[in-house]
This record gives C-alpha cells, sequence and structure tokens, in this order.
C-alpha cells in the first residue's frame, strides 16, 4: 500500500492540466466516490495495526496534496496566465479607446489633399531660418516691422537667425532650386512672438502655395483659390478679395469666404458681416523671383498663406485657439475622420 500512495503522490506532483476538462478527470479519479482516495481508505481496514498510524498519515497527504493541487491549477486556468490553457474568451467586448488624429493635422490633410488635385506638390524646409529666407529675398524693407524683437523670436544676431514666421521661406528655398513652371505648397509650423490669447498663439501652423510659371495671371490665382475655398467648406461658398499689402507680393489681397455657420446671414463668429477673412494672397513682387535667380521678364507667378488654426476654428466652430495645445482627451476624441 505504502508504494502504491508514494507512486500516486508522485503523479500528483507532476500532474499538469492544461483544460478544465482535464482537471475535472483528475479530481474525478481521485476524490469521487469511486475514486482512488476512497478506495485507499476502504483498503485502510486491511492494514496491520503497527502499519495504521503511517498509512492514515499517507492517505490525508495525499488527498490533501491532491485538493491543493485541483485549487491551485483551476486558479491558473481561471486567470487565463497560463498562455496555453486555450481559455482565452474571444467573445469578450474590446474596451480599449481607438486614438484620433489632432484636428490641426485633419484640417493640414485635407488642404494638402485639394491642391494636391490640381497639381501642387508638398516642400518643407527648417524652422530655424536666417535672414535671408525669411524676410530679404522676400522683399521686407530694412525697417520692416516684422525684422523686430517684438514680432519674431530672434535666436542670434548679427548675423540674423531666427524661428521662420512663415512658411514662404520654404518657397524662396524652392525657388533657388528649382526653374520654373513651380507648382508647391509648405506646410508647416511658424513662430511669432505674440501674446497666446483665445484668437492667437506665438506657435501656430501654416499652409502656403506658391505657382510660378509663363503667364500666370491674377485670374488664375482667384480661379485657384475659388475651387480651394469651395472644396474646402461646400459648393454654396461665396469668395471675395479685398486689397491688402505683403512686401513679396503685388498687387495683394486678402481673401474673405461666406460665413459657413450661418450662410452669410450674419452670425457672432463672421461678427454679423457675413464674411470671414481665410488668407493672404497675390502676384509674387518681381524682386522675390530675382533674389531667387528667377526671370522675372519670362516668368510670373502667384502665392498664398493662410492659418490652419483659423481655418479649423471656421470649419469646426471652436472659439479658443488655445484648446489645439492642451491636449484634452475630452476635446481631440469629438474629431473622427479619414484625413
Ligand atoms: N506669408 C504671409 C503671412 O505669413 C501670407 C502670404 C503668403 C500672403 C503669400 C501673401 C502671399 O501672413
Amino acid at each position: 500500500m505504502k508504494t502504491k500512495i508514494e507512486e500516486y503522490l508522485k503523479e500528483v506532483e507532476n500532474f499538469k492540466a492544461d483544460k478544465l476538462e482535464s482537471l475535472e478527470d483528475f479530481r474525478i479519479k481521485f476524490l469521487s466516490k469511486k475514486g482512488l482516495i476512497p478506495a485507499l481508505f476502504a483498503d485502510f481496514r486491511n492494514v496491520d495495526p503497527s502499519e495504521r498510524k503511517e498509512m492514515g498519515q499517507l492517505i490525508n497527504t495525499l488527498k490533501n496534496s491532491v485538493q491543493e493541487k485541483i485549487v491551485s491549477l483551476k486558479e491558473k486556468l481561471d486567470s487565463g496566465s497560463d498562455s496555453k490553457s486555450g481559455t482565452l474568451d474571444l467573445s469578450l467586448p474590446v474596451n480599449a479607446s481607438m486614438g484620433s488624429r489632432h484636428p490641426l493635422s485633419i484640417v493640414r490633410n485635407e488642404i494638402i489633399d485639394i491642391f494636391s488635385r490640381i497639381g501642387f506638390t508638398v516642400s518643407e524646409g527648417p524652422e530655424i531660418e536666417d535672414d535671408f529666407h525669411n524676410f530679404t529675398a522676400l522683399n521686407f524693407p530694412e525697417d520692416h516691422p516684422a525684422r523686430d524683437m517684438q514680432d519674431t523670436f530672434f535666436i542670434e544676431k548679427d548675423p540674423d537667425i531666427a524661428l521662420r514666421t512663415h512658411t514662404s521661406s520654404v518657397q524662396v528655398r524652392v525657388m533657388e532650386s528649382t526653374q520654373p513652371p513651380i507648382r508647391t505648397i509648405s506646410p508647416g509650423r511658424v513662430f511669432r512672438n505674440e501674446a497666446i490669447s483665445a484668437r492667437a498663439h506665438c506657435i501656430f501652423h501654416q499652409v502656403e502655395g506658391l505657382y510660378v510659371d509663363t503667364d500666370v495671371s491674377f485670374a488664375d490665382l482667384k480661379q485657384t483659390l475659388f475651387y480651394f475655398a469651395k472644396e474646402l467648406f461646400g459648393e454654396e461658398t461665396k469668395t471675395r478679395f479685398r486689397p491688402s499689402y505683403f512686401p513679396f507680393t503685388e498687387p495683394s489681397a486678402e481673401m474673405d469666404v461666406s460665413c459657413n455657420i450661418c450662410g452669410g446671414k450674419g452670425c457672432n463668429v463672421c461678427k454679423y458681416t457675413g464674411w470671414v477673412e481665410i488668407l493672404g494672397c497675390g502676384m509674387v513682387d518681381p524682386n522675390v523671383l530675382e533674389s531667387c535667380k528667377i526671370d522675372s521678364e519670362k516668368y510670373t507667378g502667384f502665392a498664398f498663406g493662410m492659418g490652419v488654426e483659423r481655418i479649423t476654428m471656421l470649419k469646426y466652430q471652436i472659439n479658443d485657439l488655445r484648446l489645439f495645445f492642451e491636449n484634452d482627451l475630452k476635446f481631440l476624441e469629438q474629431f473622427k475622420s479619414t484625413y
């Protein structure tokens, strides 16, 4: 009897279960009415009285180890900690939340997509720029306020190195390295020394565009931007151009779109005018072409630039620009898009 029990003890020790069913078979084998342990207790009657104490203890040890084994294996199988357990419940609902794109990325991608459809390529350039690419090549007069510390984050003086104040600097780089025809947009982050408020930030995003070729006219500029506004804000959108001034374009204009919130009837977003300004534009000043070694007698071009924050605010009716930078999930999770 002793050797039998010792064999059983070994068997219990080595037993492994990968399914609840095999654990149940194990329980039946040892503990059920017709199982091995009740059989041992039945045999116990025939044990010589001198051996009874030892045999009794051995049978109890076996019983305990079977019970312990069952409890520990069951725990393991229930928690699924055994990777081979096969008890993974594939029908459980997934509660991990999906990330979503930042609203500024959604709108930037949409703008890129609209211009890509009419042949514009995307170009990028450095955020830290020298004076030539950010100002001089763009025909900024020596005493222009943008060259002042108040508007620009300078990193070094003489020679001037600054954080770019617009992505027009990228277009200078494109014109320097490519001869026309040029048709490109430059999305990117820009920096201006402004107090942070609901309507302004010292870091924001732009998409600027440039088209240089023979016979490019103001009519081409208007048609391109008209197409863009309708694609972005909807077929019903109207546009209007107001004269403006930029050092690098002549003539220059600002483009308004009919307010997409009130449809032009007047609301607090458009300040009851029915119109909202979305971008600056104009015909590239011949001085700019010459600075970039492009023959201004042969070629003409148009350029435009817009702030992504402003357009996103209009599109989604967001009234505080600071929300874009706070990364509050409650805000960000509202934006789902294929862009
Ligand atoms: N660079 C101008 C800005 O940052 C925008 C602009 C680009 C205006 C091209 C006209 C033409 O405000």
